[in-house]
């Protein structure tokens, strides 16, 4: 039994895992505290993420019918992500393993994303609600794959050659993804974050309907850059202000807009598994969310013969679900415990 605490940026999540079943995930999200500065606030972050997670840690305890007395380990996200926001979730996490004798595992958010692909609904198991589904991990069908963590925060490419080892291939040189779509959908005054109201008014859109660059599209190493791509939805905005005060060419804009990062996305993440040879792509954060990412991706998948997983929406945003699972995969595979002074690790790369 293992307790797992997620607080690197927004979040505040605890959740319980025992044997690969989720027995509980509470996800507090600060978003609607946020959405008025139009972006996370580190300090804010940081008071809220100290208040919430008591409530959080207990509602989760009592959702998975547990004493702490019964847990084998406790981990937490030591980075990378807002410093002091990592430092209220690792010292409670260290500090209770002290106190408990357990050992402790520090997590890099990344490489938890990377295995929450691997989390699947399981609708037999008697755990959880219809908003927190029950989950456990389907680690019996891992494949090597080409992972894409796509974020608000980053966008990155992993080639996860087995359990536990793993790569990266390339990151963005400049904006994440969900950066590109919360800019561009600001620039047409949709309120924070907007990437999931600008994919709903892209649904009803024709995505031929404006031309926007697919910055590195064709170039063959696996990096990505969205700024280049949000400046021209500015100066596409800039030169033809009245398009915003017609709600079918905004919706066109909104499909434009999607189509041209989410072709980036899937052009990239599938070259780069047919020139590894991999059979398998995963995809997590809260851009994988995202209707068009998820359609198109399958489509490319199903054409080049790869196995697809997505992770589950109850997971594409960040969770201790998923830093709970890999923190017991770890202690599974006899990986040592992290020193209960570890310092947080704002900037860690994943490998
Ligand atoms: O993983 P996450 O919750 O937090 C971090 O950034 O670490 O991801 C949030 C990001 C935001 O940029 C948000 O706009 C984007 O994910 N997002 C979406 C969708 N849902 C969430 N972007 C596009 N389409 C969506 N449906
Ligand atoms: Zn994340």
């Amino acid at each position: 039994m293992l307790l797992a605490l997620e607080s690197s940026c927004d979040e505040t999540s605890v959740a319980v895992v025992h044997d690969g079943r989720v027995l509980a995930n509470v996800v507090a999200s600060q978003i609607k505290l946020h959405a008025e500065y139009g972006g996370v606030v580190p300090e804010l972050a940081t008071r809220e993420h100290l208040r919430n997670l008591p409530p959080v840690t207990q509602s989760a305890l009592e959702g998975a019918d547990i004493q702490p007395k019964q847990l084998d380990a406790i981990a937490a996200t030591i980075g990378p992500g807002l410093p002091q926001a990592l430092m209220i979730g690792a010292r409670a996490a260290q500090t209770m393993a002290f106190a408990l004798h357990k050992p402790f595992f520090g997590i890099n958010h990344h490489e938890a994303h990377l295995y929450s692909p691997w989390v699947v609904v399981a609708p037999n198991l008697d755990s959880g609600t219809p908003n927190n589904p029950p989950l456990r991990a389907d680690f019996g069908n891992f494949q090597p794959n080409v992972s894409l963590i796509v974020s608000g925060g980053h966008t990155i490419l992993v080639l996860v050659e087995a359990e536990l080892k793993h790569h990266l291939l390339g990151s963005t040189v400049d904006d994440a993804a969900g950066e590109c779509f919360d800019k561009s959908a600001k620039l047409m005054g949709l309120p924070y974050p907007g990437g999931p109201e600008l994919d709903a008014l892209a649904e009803q859109g024709d995505p031929r309907a404006f031309d926007f660059p697919r910055p590195m599209i064709r170039e063959l190493h696996d990096d990505f850059s969205f700024s280049g791509l949000k400046t021209s939805v500015r100066y596409f905005l800039r030169d033809q202000p009245f398009i915003l005060d017609d709600p079918e060419s905004v919706r066109d804009l909104c499909a434009s807009v999607r189509a041209a990062i989410v072709d980036v996305l899937v052009t990239k993440t599938v070259r780069a598994a047919k020139r590894l040879g991999v059979q398998c792509v995963t995809a997590s954060g809260g851009v994988t969310c995202n209707r068009a990412l998820r359609k198109q991706l399958a489509e490319a998948c199903a054409s080049n013969g790869l196995t697809l997983r997505l992770a589950d929406k109850s997971l594409c945003t960040d969770n201790a679900a998923m830093v709970g699972i890999l923190a017991e995969r770890k202690l599974q595979h006899g990986v040592a415990p992290t020193s209960l002074d570890e310092e947080v690790k704002p900037s860690w790369p994943i490998a």
